[in-house]
């Protein structure tokens, strides 16, 4: 589990990660939890790992460390979750030997639901974590919860730009994008490090070694900005799946109704999207250049008619998903996703076919946005399907059939 410190709300964060994905260099004034912060059989163990215990759901033990710390990130975030919420948290932890049903028993007592006293249990009544009762608290016992440190709040150090240098790679964190343009215009080859996921690959691969250097974005602030625009919002470039999904909450507040139709849709796609582990992680640009024609950011923001603003030292420009090719010294800097049209009957839906329901990707998915004209004939159709070839691609010719129709 990742803590950090929201640098606008001064709030503390708890997210899980793949350790396997997450590079070191990234984790610079970042506090790490593992297992056996959590609890051990010397030090105590946890309500958690003594309920996992109890309810015989340990096995051959591999997958079990993964369980208890995405089960506690969960109640480090919401210590009175839902039986969905849980089975949310545990969807990224594959377990071959115990199976899920004793595991989601052992964390049945943390759920809301559990209580006989139904909606009138205490947990489900309005508190803030410091009015608790003690007891209601099972998951976290203050004495097992290791504080966060301090000095990653206190000192200025770990919010400056900072490089690593190591015998066969160098990693540069810049905190500014005007930074990370220059180091992209003298290292045009060096690529941008986001969420790590397809990236982790490609350097093991040897993708990127006749730059050496690596260009981390997660650190800076205007690639997570996020703005209601002139027709549309306009979502940073390292603003991860995780993020996404807390953006359009927030933003159904502010956005019209009739123009944010296409949100459900969004909604979707980031729930099927991976799992807790990887959308905590995943950016839209790093989605959006994954180079999988399965992406599913790619085919639903490019049935959404979405587009790109590219930065680089000599200035910025915008063009749409579809066939983006970006030059050697080009970031993309943002994401922008137009509004669905007010006075238009207009409907937007995301498919997705994969083995499982969550935490794979597709077979094959699809997006698709419709416009209806007053007369109820379609004025506008755009379909994008991904999996079925090299790149996601528009039915062109069934888009233009049917308009009129
Ligand atoms: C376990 C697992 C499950 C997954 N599940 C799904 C799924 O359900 N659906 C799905 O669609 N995908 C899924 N993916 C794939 C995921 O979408 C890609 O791995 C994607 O690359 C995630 O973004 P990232 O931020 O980690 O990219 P990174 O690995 O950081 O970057 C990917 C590429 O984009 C480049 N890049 C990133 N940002 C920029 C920028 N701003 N400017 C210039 N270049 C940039 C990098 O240099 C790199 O070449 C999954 C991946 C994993 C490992
Ligand atoms: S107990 Fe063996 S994989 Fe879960």
């Amino acid at each position: 589990m990742v803590s950090k410190l929201h640098r606008n709300s001064s709030k503390i964060i708890h997210y899980t990660v793949n350790a396997c994905l997450f590079p070191l260099c990234a984790a610079h004034g970042l506090a790490i939890t593992t297992v056996e912060g959590v609890g051990k059989p010397n030090t105590g163990l946890h309500d958690i790992q003594k309920r996992l215990i109890e309810s015989h759901a340990l096995q051959c033990g591999f997958c079990t460390p993964g369980f208890v710390m995405s089960a506690f990130a969960l109640l480090r975030n919401n210590p009175y979750p839902s039986r969905d919420d849980v089975e949310r948290a545990l969807e990224g932890n594959l377990c071959r030997c115990t199976g899920y049903r004793p595991i989601l028993q052992a964390m049945e007592p943390f759920t809301k639901e559990c209580c006989p006293m139904g909606e009138q249990c205490c947990k489900n009544q309005q508190q803030s974590d410091s009015q608790a009762p003690e007891d209601v608290n099972v998951g976290c016992q203050p004495t097992q919860v290791p504080i966060f440190p301090p000095e990653l709040q206190t000192s200025s150090e770990y919010r400056k730009s900072v490089c690593f240098e190591g015998p066969s790679w160098s990693w540069a964190s810049p905190t500014d994008l005007s930074e990370l343009l220059t180091l992209k215009s003298k290292y045009p080859h060096a690529p941008v490090i986001m969420g790590n996921t397809t990236a982790a690959l490609s350097i093991k691969l040897g993708k990127f070694n006749s730059s050496k250097i690596l260009l981390y974005g997660g650190n800076i602030p205007a690639l997570k900005e996020v703005c209601v625009v002139e027709g549309g919002v306009s979502f940073g470039a390292a603003v991860t799946l995780s993020e996404l999904s807390q953006h359009l909450t927030q933003l159904k507040g502010e956005i019209k109704e009739g123009n944010k139709k296409h949100f459900p849709a969004l909604e979707e796609m980031v729930g099927r999207y991976g799992a807790d582990q990887i959308r905590n992680v995943a950016t839209l640009s790093g989605s959006i250049l994954s180079g999988r024609s399965n992406s599913d950011i790619i085919t639903l923001f490019t049935a959404l008619d979405a587009s790109v603003c590219l930065a680089s030292v000599n200035g910025e420009r915008n063009v749409g998903i579809e066939g983006l090719s970006l030059q050697e010294m080009e970031v993309i800097k943002s994401v922008f996703i137009p509004n669905s049209d007010q006075d238009k009957f207009t409907q937007s839906m995301f498919f997705k076919q994969a083995q499982r329901r969550t935490f794979s990707l597709a077979i094959i998915n699809c997006g698709m946005h419709v416009i209806l004209s007053d007369t109820r004939t379609v004025e506008k159709l755009r379909i994008c399907f991904g999996g079925i070839a090299d790149k996601a691609v528009l039915a062109r010719k069934t888009m233009d059939l049917a308009v009129g129709t």
